[in-house]
């Protein structure tokens, strides 16, 4: 997102925000925080490809939550409009969305971020290990990123959630179905769709038993 973008669109929450002092800096500072950690994957990328001639993520989205999904999420919470409240408890006020193609390349990116010394990771969910009931997957991260700010160092929090291809599938079928929808759910379709998840499972696992299979064939005896 450009400045000018990012600029309109807080000020579009800016009569909601008005009591935060100071909330003008903070979209700024959210996207740098993006930015930097953008570049760290984009040269770990690099590096992985150099290296063993694979580059085992898909594709990155990032993205900037709305004013008003912020004010909600603060409202739900019960806090009061602080700026304080705002960086102390909103974690997912800047987002990346991480795609790999196996789960172990999942499993190894995060391995890899939890030995660097410029960043923290401050939380991991594993709903890869223990999904949600409907069958949501993935695995989310709380990473605090540092930006060398003129006044000095700010660490910046970001959450990073990590996925499939098959898991991506899913669960953007599941948001676009059930976007704004209020209603209960019937049963029939909260079973359906968990059966769906389970089967975006069964072709990661499938996905990934051709892959070992196509290795151990070009590793074994030439001819
Ligand atoms: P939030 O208030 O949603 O942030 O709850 P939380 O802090 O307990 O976070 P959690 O880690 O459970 O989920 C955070 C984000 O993961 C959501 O904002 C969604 O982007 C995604 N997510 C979680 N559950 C689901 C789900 O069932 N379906 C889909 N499509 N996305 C989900
Ligand atoms: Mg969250």
């Amino acid at each position: 997102m450009n400045p000018a973008a990012i600029k309109e669109f807080w000020e579009a929450g800016g009569e909601h925000l008005a009591g935060l002092e100071d909330w003008k800096q903070l979209p700024m500072m959210y996207q740098m925080a993006l930015e930097e950690l953008h570049n760290k994957i984009k040269l770990l990328q690099s590096e992985w490809k150099h290296r063993q001639g694979y580059n085992p993520i898909e594709h990155i989205k990032t993205r900037i939550k709305e004013p008003k999904s912020i004010l909600g999420k603060m409202q739900r919470k019960g806090l009061a409009l602080t700026t304080d409240n705002l960086v102390r408890e909103i974690h997912d006020i800047a987002g990346m969305r991480i795609v790999c193609a196996f789960v172990k390349d999942i499993y190894s990116l995060v391995d890899h971020l939890q030995t660097r010394d410029d960043l923290k990771v401050l939380e991991i969910k594993d709903y890869i290990a223990n999904p949600k009931p409907n069958g949501y997957q993935s695995l989310h991260l709380i990473v605090a990123v540092p930006l060398i700010l003129m006044e000095g160092p700010e660490w910046i929090k970001v959450e990073i959630q990590l996925r499939t291809l098959a898991m991506d599938f899913w669960a953007s079928m599941e948001h676009i179905l059930f976007y704004k929808y209020d209603k209960q759910v019937p049963a029939h379709v909260i079973k359906e769709l968990t059966e769906a998840a389970r089967a975006a499972d069964e072709l990661d696992k499938k996905m990934l038993g051709l892959r070992k299979e196509i290795i151990a064939l070009s590793e074994g005896p030439a001819g």
